[in-house]
């Protein structure tokens, strides 16, 4: 362990370095103390800042943005805890961290509740402030990229709550919302949890039904002649069982929407009724005569080839172009990857909450078997595995081994092929760029040489993206 030895004095404002760990700021109104901890700080590999008290800490963190605040807690003019509570506001993604010695840990506590994550008591050890440092810069990275999902989700096209980046989403969403308006069938096409049920109740909510039921009904789970009478209703004595009139979900559903799901499974005797609701609009009590005609919009969902059960003659051709007058087809979560991150932290958010756990974020082994798994129970199947995840986590980061064995991509086989198909050309870009620049310690010049574009290209990338500095982590 080095113990920290008086200085000479340290230049107040370090820009950030290319390669450097992270941007610290260390505010302390003893000038030795001060430039002995930048120093060692430096040289531990921290683009470093100093400021001698609270008011001009705030103009540092203005030009600066720091990762990590290291923040002694007396000092004249404003104070650690002044500062604190000016600061955090200013830049909410930074950590601070108060020095203090031990006769002051009251105050201590109390920084941290004003939003202090921890506080680090003098005389300090070397290395106990670096893994402090590490493991704030770690809580401000997910906090930075918390932030950026959320504010590119804003930017994008977006309903209620499906999310989804990817281009192919892009456009489905784009579909979802022109055919919303019109009052066409809709067939809605895509593998288990790939979010199916979430687009039919979708088109209800952005139509001019939405004040209207929303009703649904699963097409598998009844025999042929409970699902008639559920579909259209009965009269009383109709069947055993029968004891009084009943109407069926199409009049329930008048004005609005009636999303059938498994609509494959649709016994042929019930498929020519559907048919002629379709063509006509009306439909008939099953045992009576009354013909009824209801304002009803049809969505319908199936997993399976509907157009070879047709060429199977198990479902009819008629009824198969009646639905899907628009098709919308929805894409498995392994042709559309670069969505995982983003359903991964949105789910983590809902479960954190829901179970009040305090976790932040996944840890990157963690989010790269989220990545390379296959997912074929798709959407559904990613969100039980982050709520498992959450619950079994103990520290308030995803590990590996919070994930269900299951979800365990092959590491091995973990390069960027894993990913394709699923990710967009930008997507590789984007990866190729960060990984180079992470093998030569961030020197855009060197990166450039190896991926034979331009210097330029790489900063201007890398600006785009929102990173400050040069290093990937
Ligand atoms: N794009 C998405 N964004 C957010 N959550 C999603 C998305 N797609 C699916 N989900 C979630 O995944 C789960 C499964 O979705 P849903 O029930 O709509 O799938 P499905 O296609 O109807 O599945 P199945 O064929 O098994 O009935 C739900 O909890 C849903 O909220
Ligand atoms: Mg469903």
């Amino acid at each position: 362990m080095t113990s920290i030895n008086p200085a000479s004095d340290f230049p107040e404002n370090q820009p950030r370095a290319e390669g450097s760990k992270g941007q610290v700021l260390i505010v302390d109104d003893e000038a030795n103390a001060r430039n002995a901890l930048a120093e060692l700080m430096d040289d531990a590999g921290y683009s470093v800042s100093t400021a001698a008290d609270g008011r001009t800490a705030l103009l540092q963190m203005e030009q600066v943005d720091p990762d990590v605040v290291l923040t002694d807690l007396k000092m004249p003019g404003m104070d650690g805890l002044s500062l604190i509570e000016r600061g955090r506001p200013m830049s909410p993604h930074s950590t601070f961290i108060v020095m203090t010695a031990f006769a002051t840990i009251d105050t201590a506590v109390q920084a941290i509740k004003l939003g202090a994550e921890s506080y680090l008591t003098k005389p300090l050890e070397l290395d106990t402030v670096i893994a402090i440092v590490d493991r704030a810069l770690e809580r401000t990275r997910l906090s930075r990229e918390a932030a950026q999902l959320r504010q590119r989700m804003d930017d994008r096209f977006h309903f209620n709550n499906i999310l989804g980046e990817h281009p192919s989403m892009q456009r489905l969403m784009k579909n979802i919302a022109q055919v919303a308006r019109s009052r066409a069938t809709v067939l809605i096409h895509g593998e288990t949890g790939t979010g199916k049920e979430l687009i039919a109740a979708a088109i209800h909510q952005n139509s001019k039904r939405k004040d209207k039921p929303f009703i649904r009904l699963n097409c598998a789970s009844l025999s042929e002649t409970l699902l008639e009478s559920e579909l259209f209703g009965h009269e009383r004595g109709s069947f055993t069982g029968a004891m009084a009139r009943r109407e069926g979900r199409f009049k329930q559903a008048d004005g609005g929407t009636l999303f059938l799901d498994e609509v494959s499974e649709i016994p042929m005797s019930v498929q020519i009724k559907l048919l002629r609701f379709l063509q006509e609009r009306e439909f008939e009590r099953v045992g009576g005569n009354e013909t009824l005609k209801v304002d009803v919009r049809v969505v319908a969902a199936t997993n399976r080839n509907l157009k070879q059960r047709v060429e199977d003659g198990r479902f009819r051709e008629d009824l198969y172009y009646r639905l899907k007058v628009v098709q919308l087809d929805v894409p498995p979560l392994r042709v559309r990857r670069s969505d995982i991150p983003l359903l991964a932290h949105a789910f983590l958010r809902k479960y954190a909450a829901e179970n009040d756990r305090s976790v932040q974020g996944l840890s990157e082994e963690a989010l790269q078997h989220l990545m390379i798994y296959p997912w074929p129970g798709n959407v559904r199947e990613l969100e039980n595995a982050v709520e498992r995840a959450v619950v079994m986590c103990e520290g308030d980061l995803i590990d590996r081994d919070d994930l269900p064995t299951s979800a365990h991509g092959d590491l091995q086989n973990g390069s960027v092929m894993a990913l394709i198909p699923g990710v967009t050309m930008s997507e590789l870009e984007r990866i190729a760029i960060l990984r180079t620049l992470d093998a030569v310690d961030g020197s855009t010049a060197r990166a450039a040489e190896i991926l034979g574009i331009s210097q330029r290209k790489i900063q201007y990338r890398v600006k785009e993206w929102g990173y400050q500095s040069a290093t990937i982590d």
